[in-house]
């Protein structure tokens, strides 16, 4: 039954790190003009996030899974948590946004017009997330 939770402990140690790395690759790409790229990017990330949620709350669904969590990491992870559901819907809405709303100038919605300051707040927040899932990994390895 602790196969899962290995699974989901080293694979998530492996993505926070991947993750790292395309957050800022798709940044650099966004700066230097190859939207190609940065869309690509901010897609597989945004697609790799709501995956690992899921695979997150499957843990709740069978009680063998549910990690024991010490309460002073409580308010932590709280924080974290919050954190990381919050980017990850503004992601999302971020990725929506290119791909069904306007982008004709003095016509763009909200959330084209101002991709660039929300993508910015985002992708730093997220880089703290997954830094932070770093952190995680420490923290609930066994000695
Ligand atoms: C379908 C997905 C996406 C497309 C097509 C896209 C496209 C673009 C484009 C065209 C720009 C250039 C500036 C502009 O026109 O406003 C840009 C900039 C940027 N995008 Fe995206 N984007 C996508 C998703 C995201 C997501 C999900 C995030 C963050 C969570 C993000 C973060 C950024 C940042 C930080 C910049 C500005 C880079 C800088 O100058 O510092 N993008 N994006």
């Amino acid at each position: 039954m602790k196969v899962y939770f290995q699974i989901f402990h080293y694979g998530g140690f492996i993505w926070a790190v991947i993750a790292l790395i395309l957050l800022l690759n798709a940044w650099v790409s966004a700066r230097k003009g190859n939207i190609v790229r940065h869309q690509l990017i901010m897609m597989i990330l945004t697609l790799g996030g709501w995956i690992f949620i899921l695979g997150y709350l499957v843990r709740y669904r069978f009680p063998e899974y549910i990690p024991n969590v010490p309460p002073e990491y409580i308010p932590w992870l709280a924080f974290h948590g919050s954190v990381g559901i919050v980017i990850l819907i503004g992601a999302t809405y971020l990725v929506w946004g290119r791909l069904t709303q306007s982008r004709t100038p003095n016509r763009q919605s909200h959330v084209n017009k101002y991709h660039q300051i929300y993508g910015r707040i985002f992708i730093a927040l997220w880089g703290f997330t997954h830094l932070g899932g770093l952190v995680n990994f420490f923290l609930f390895s066994q000695p």
